[in-house]
This record gives structure tokens, C-alpha cells and sequence, in this order.
């Protein structure tokens, strides 16, 4: 899509030359200046036909006095950019299906568009004009809309080209992530995500991609992250991307993608109602994916690291059994209450190795626990951080792409439902609060650096008749690697390792090298036949 502003305000709106208009009025702002819309918009409110309200739009066509051949009027609930992103969504909605190739969009005179303005008009028009047609040759065409024009004033031009480019950036990876979460599961395998990140290193020049096999993760000791494995025929893959647009002595940014390309639940099997809705479970791993390419693209100064730990979480004759105990990278032991909790044991360990960064600070990314939905449905994303200055720049982050988190606890009390008699810790705490005690359970592995966790177990994707990945929080990511790699020396900066906690201490005391595996385990899917 090619999205671009022109300067234009006054009779110039009805002269503009496109295939349609969008014309975008609030309630107090019904005017755009131009006496022929203004026109056309109060006929049609005395007729009846339209109203200044959200939601509301109106379809003319061949209007006199107009050049573009189709007028769309929209209804948005005021000026900000929230209430613009929703009426150009209802009316890229209306004329995909139509022979439109170039669209322009106008708004009513008093309406100050600004650089958020641009950015929802984009993120609205690729939003609505997204088709997943991978493996559904039936798909809709996709909409002929090639060109999005935003027309503003002379004052706001400066800002709005600069939030269309950003905005169509963001764009990319969101798309990028809608598309890996809607691939099934036997087509987004570990391995696919792997080579699709693999692809945008070599798409882009910042970025340095790098796979580690299995061989690799036994001899970092990734043993918790290993026995979610241990049921799957498909090789586990841990994905390390590096952007530098920093200097090479800034501490980066890490971010960390829960990349289950298919939650089964392992032995602690989940009901098969609705569980193809866990081809999902990498959501996290695509929006790190889906962030990384926004970010080469902008190419902001900083520097940033993804951490993917990605694999699927089956049942079978090699699959880890509730009652095991694994030792993760940091050392510390893990009983295996359920295998369906397998979200925190692959993220362990990444954040594990996140330390090897000496970061400034980590950003766990996890569709993690049911609990969330339940807790915060699908509006807002779980955000779980004892560091509020990190936890307000995330929240202000989301506020700022409509990409929203919403602060949950943390305390240390919530922990309590974690202990173990065979192990240090449990991978479960009981029903309640699940997406607290889920995260209570990573903090155990974070203690060296700042750190924040977003469940995005509601808000990664959609059920129902609208099923599909939507592509969050890469707008929210975005956005805050953006705003940190701007704040100069009010950045998050690293914060000296705390010593004082009794796991931090005790892991530092132990060294894990080896990960002990069964033989079988080791070929599951001969082991499997020799036995059946
Ligand atoms: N991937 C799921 C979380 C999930 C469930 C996300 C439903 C979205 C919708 C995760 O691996 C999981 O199964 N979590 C368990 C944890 C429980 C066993 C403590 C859950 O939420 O039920
Ligand atoms: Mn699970
Ligand atoms: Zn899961």
C-alpha cells in the first residue's frame, strides 16, 4: 500500500483526485471548509440518511461538484485519533469491495491531525484490507485499494508524513505477525519460524539472525525448555535476532516470544473444544518477529535483541510426565505439576540466557495463561513489572498505538502456591490468579535486570466468526523501543544485578551443564513406533 498526504483544505477537498473520498466529521467539527461537502454532509443529516455520531456513514455516489466519483461519509465520536481510526476502518471496510484503487480521506476543518492521526489511518486501512489466503485458495481477492492519500494542512504536513511512514512500518509487522498466527500448525512449524526469521535477516541490514539447534540448547543446560520438547517430532529451534542502531556499547533491549507453534497441553492434555485456537500459542514469538521488522525498518538508534525459544508442546510416549522434575539454565529445579503450564518452562530459560546481554532491560512476550482472559478479556494485554518506571513507559506505550496493557500485581505472596516438595519450585499455583502466579513464577528468572511481562493470552488473537491472529502488542513494542531509543538520557538504563534474593543466590551457586535425557526421548518418533 502506498500511503501518502497532501497539502489541501477548503474547496481544495472536493477537487482532490482519487476514487474516493472519505470524509470524516466529528459531532462539534461537521465542517471541512469545502461549500460542496459541507453541502452534501447537511442535506444528507436533514434527510435522515446520516448523523454526525460514531459508527455512522453514508455512501454517495457520482455526487455534483465533486471529482472523485464516490463520497463516503463517516461519523467518528470526536477528534482524536482513536475515534479517526475507527470511522476509516468502517469506511475502508465499505469500499474495499468496490473498484477503488486511490483513496483520499479529509476531516472536518477543526480537527488538528497530527502524527497519531496518520499512524491510525494506516494501521486502519491495512487492518481491514488484510486477507489470510495462505492456505485458503477460496479466499477473497484481495481489495484493489493501492493508495491511501491523507489530505491535511500546510501546519500538519510535516507530522503526518512522518506518522504514515511510521505507521505503514508498524503495519508490516503487524501483518507480518497476523500471518504467522494464522499459518495452522503443521505449516508454522518451529522450523518455519526459524527461516522466517532467518528471511528478514537477510531482508534487512541491521539485523543479524541466528538459530540454535538442540545440541546447542543440551549444552546451555536449557533442560526446562528441552522437556517441553520431548513429545514433538519437530525439532525445538531457540532464534536470536540482533538489531544494533545503537552504539555497541549501549545496552540493549531484549525481548523474549513464547513460540509454541502448537499447545496440545502435553500429558496434562487440554479438551479438544476449540483447541486448534492454540496454533496461537506463538503469538509472543510473532510479535517479536512482527516488532523486529518494524524496528529494521525505522531503523531507530538503539539496540535491540529478540530471544525465541520455539516448539511444540505434545503428548507422547517420550513426553515429559506430570511429577518430573527438570533443572532449567539458571539451575534452579522445576517439578512438572502440569505439562500444560509449558509456557513458563520455555521462557525460563530464554530469559535464562537474556542475561548474557547485560540488558537494560527484558520484555517477556507470552500468550501464558487462560486466567488473563479471564481476568482482562481481549481489550487490554496483562502487563506484570515490580519496575514501575518500565511498567509506566509500556502502559504509556500502549495508550499511544491503541495497542493497550493493563497493570496486574506481582507481590511476592502470590508466589506462595509455586513451592514444591520434590523440587525448588512448581510450575502451577492454584486456579486463582493463574496469570499472576504464572508470572510470579518467571520472575524467579529475572532477578539480574529490570524486566516486564506482557500476557497476551487475550488479546493475540480472535475467536469466533472473526477468528484470527491480530497482530498485538507489535504496536505497543514498537511504539516503546521507539520512544527509548528518543529519550536520550531518561531512557531505561540498567540497574546494578540485586543479590538479595535467596533463588538469584542459591541458582549463582549451582552450574547446570548437562541435560539428562532418556534415550528415547532422544528419537521420539522411532522410540514411538518400536513400542506400538
Ligand atoms: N497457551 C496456554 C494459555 C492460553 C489458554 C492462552 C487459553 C489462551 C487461551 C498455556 O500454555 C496454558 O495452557 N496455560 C494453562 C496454565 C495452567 C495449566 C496453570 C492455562 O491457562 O490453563
Ligand atoms: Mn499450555
Ligand atoms: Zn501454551
Amino acid at each position: 500500500m502506498d500511503y501518502r498526504s497532501t497539502v489541501a483544505h477548503g474547496p481544495a477537498l472536493s477537487q482532490l483526485n482519487a476514487d474516493a473520498l472519505l470524509v470524516v466529521l466529528t459531532a462539534d467539527q461537521g465542517s471541512t471548509g469545502d461549500p460542496v461537502l459541507d453541502q452534501i454532509a447537511k442535506d444528507a443529516i436533514a434527510a435522515g440518511d446520516f448523523a454526525l455520531k460514531a459508527g455512522k456513514s453514508l455512501y454517495v455516489h457520482r455526487p455534483a461538484g465533486v471529482k472523485a466519483p464516490r463520497v463516503l461519509l463517516l461519523g467518528a465520536a470526536d477528534g482524536s485519533a482513536k475515534a479517526f481510526r475507527a470511522a476509516v476502518a468502517k469506511g475502508v471496510a465499505q469500499i474495499k469491495d468496490l473498484g477503488v484503487a486511490h483513496a483520499a480521506v479529509a476531516v472536518a476543518s477543526g480537527v488538528a491531525l497530527d502524527a497519531a492521526h496518520a499512524r491510525s489511518l494506516v494501521l486502519a486501512v491495512a487492518d481491514a484490507t488484510y486477507v489470510y489466503t495462505h492456505t485458503k485458495p477460496s479466499a477473497p481477492k484481495p481489495a484493489p485499494l493501492k493508495k491511501v492519500t491523507l489530505a491535511c494542512g500546510q501546519e500538519q504536513a510535516a507530522a503526518v508524513k512522518h506518522g504514515l511512514a511510521e505507521g505503514a512500518a508498524v503495519a508490516e509487522g503487524v501483518t507480518l505477525a497476523r500471518e504467522l498466527g494464522n499459518r495452522p500448525g503443521n505449516h508454522c512449524t518451529p522450523t518455519f519460524l526459524a527461516s522466517e526469521a532467518k528471511r528478514l535477516g537477510r531482508e534487512h541490514k541491521h539485523l543479524k539472525v541466528e538459530v540454535l539447534e538442540r545440541a546447542a540448547l543440551e549444552k546451555l543446560g536449557m533442560g526446562s525448555f528441552l522437556s517441553v520438547t520431548n513429545g514433538s517430532a519437530q525439532p525445538p529451534k531457540f532464534i536470536i535476532l540482533q538489531y544494533q542502531g545503537g552504539a555497541a556499547n549501549q545496552a540493549p533491549l531484549v525481548l523474549v516470544g513464547k513460540g509454541i507453534t502448537f499447545d496440545t497441553g502435553g500429558i496434562s492434555i487440554k479438551p479438544s473444544a476449540g483447541m486448534d485456537e492454540m496454533k496461537f500459542d506463538m503469538g509472543g514469538a510473532a510479535s517479536v518477529l512482527g516488532t523486529f521488522r518494524a524496528v529494521a525498518e525505522l531503523q531507530p538508534r538503539i539496540n535491540l535483541i529478540g530471544l525465541i525459544p520455539a516448539c511444540e508442546n505434545m503428548p507422547s510416549g517420550t513426553a515429559t510426565k506430570p511429577g518430573d522434575v527438570v533443572t532449567s539454565m539458571s539451575g534452579q529445579t522445576i517439578e512438572v505439576l502440569n505439562t500444560d503450564a509449558e509456557g513458563r518452562l520455555i521462557l525460563c530459560d530464554a530469559l535464562t540466557y537474556a542475561e548474557r546481554f547485560k540488558p537494560a532491560a527484558v520484555i517477556d512476550i507470552a500468550t501464558l495463561t487462560g486466567a488473563c482472559v479471564i481476568a482482562l478479556a481481549h481489550q487490554h494485554s496483562g502487563l506484570f513489572s515490580a519496575d514501575d518506571e518500565l511498567a509506566a513507559a509500556l502502559l504509556q506505550a500502549g495508550q499511544q498505538a491503541q495497542d493497550t496493557a493493563w497493570r496486574m500485581p506481582l507481590d511476592d505472596e502470590y508466589a506462595e502456591g509455586l513451592k514444591s516438595n520434590f523440587a525448588d519450585i512448581g510450575n502451577v499455583g492454584g486456579r486463582e490468579g493463574g496469570a499472576i502466579t504464572a508470572a510470579c513464577f518467571l520472575a524467579k528468572f529475572t532477578k539480574a535486570y529490570r524486566w516486564a511481562h506482557l500476557d497476551i493470552a487475550g488479546s493475540a488473537w480472535k475467536s469466533g466468526g472473526a477468528k484470527g491472529g491480530t497482530g498485538r502488542p507489535v504496536g505497543l513494542l514498537t511504539r516503546f523501543i521507539l520512544d527509548q531509543a528518543s529519550a536520550g538520557k531518561d531512557a531505561i538504563a540498567p540497574r546494578p544485578v540485586k543479590s538479595s534474593s535467596k533463588t538469584a543466590r542459591e541458582a549463582a551457586g549451582r552450574v547446570a551443564r548437562k541435560v539428562v535425557r532418556t534415550p528415547a526421548a532422544r528419537t521420539p518418533r522411532s522410540a514411538g513406533a518400536a513400542k506400538g
